[in-house]
């Protein structure tokens, strides 16, 4: 894919739920719960890698000022380009380094390596075909004693209720796109074996809730963002072979009148481990 880090592979079209999703107020619930979880002294250098669109991490930045720094990594050219603006439009230019380059091969200076308070990726091990050597590098990254958070997804664990076939066939489908293209889909289960294995002592492990219902403020986001998630991964779950137009449309369309049921609900979370190196 033109502009696209390596190791990620095509697959960095496709999306997590809610990592997208933004309320006009700032910052979508997963995020802000992700900022509680992450519990900021204000102090850290903090390395962020995968940053995407940079919106979660100007938002880590904003609580790490005057006093603390964030470096923002991110592999694909189009998608640095976009975070760069984002921080023009809302005049943070100065918030947050960001930076080209792509895990396990991370753009840091000789004096970097090794030193970061905080390292942390969000849903970036499921977009990489070597979870394994890319947490190495994040691990190497921090300083002795050094935190390192990884937050991923375990795809498993999207339920709706009442339930809708053809969305949960469309979802095993999306699921399915990950495996067929060398991705782990369930990677947020592994995070803490991940840590270990790359030499880091896993402390805490935890599950940041993504849920909502049709009488929340917040559905038509989430919902939005859901369809977002299974309409943009379309072209890929067609070149997989794992689903047809036909069975994307009918999920897609089943999704929005289940979405008018105002019984519906959806749960989801997000899987969080962490360690010290
Ligand atoms: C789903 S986005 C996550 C964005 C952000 N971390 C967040 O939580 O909102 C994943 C990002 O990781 C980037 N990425 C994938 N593989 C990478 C790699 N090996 N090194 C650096 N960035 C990578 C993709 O280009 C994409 O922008």
């Amino acid at each position: 894919m033109a502009g696209q880090a390596g190791p990620q592979g095509a697959l960095g079209a496709l999306r997590a739920p809610g990592a997208q999703m933004r309320s006009s107020s700032g910052g979508s619930q997963l995020d802000l719960a992700c900022l509680e979880q992450l519990r900021l002294q204000g102090t850290e250098q903090v390395l962020d890698v995968g940053a995407g669109d940079g919106r979660f991490a100007r938002a880590m930045a904003r609580q790490l000022q005057p006093d603390g720094r964030l470096v923002a990594v991110e592999g694909s050219l189009d998608r640095l380009a976009a975070a760069r603006g984002h921080a023009r439009e809302d005049a943070e230019q100065g918030l947050v380094e960001f930076r080209q380059g792509s895990a396990p091969d991370l753009p840091l200076e000789d004096d970097e390596r090794g030193e970061f308070d905080l390292v942390h990726a969000r849903f970036l091990l499921e977009h990489v075909r070597d979870p394994s050597g890319v947490t190495a590098s994040l691990i190497a990254a921090a300083h002795p004693g050094g935190r390192v958070v990884l937050v991923d997804d375990d795809h498993e664990r999207l339920a709706l209720w009442p339930e809708v076939p053809a969305v949960s066939a469309l979802w095993r489908a999306y699921i399915r796109t990950h495996d067929r293209l060398g991705h782990d889909p369930f990677v947020g289960r592994r995070l803490a074996q991940l840590l270990h294995e790359g030499g880091a002592l896993p402390t805490r492990v935890t599950v940041v809730p993504w849920a909502s219902c049709a009488g929340c403020a917040d559905w038509p986001d989430m919902v939005n963002d859901l369809a977002g998630v299974l309409g943009g991964a379309r072209a890929l779950m067609l070149a997989a072979g794992v689903a047809s137009d036909t069975h994307v449309d009918a999920g897609l369309d089943e999704l929005d009148r289940w979405s008018r049921r105002p019984e519906a609900s959806l749960w989801y979370g997000l899987c969080w481990a962490e360690g010290r190196t």
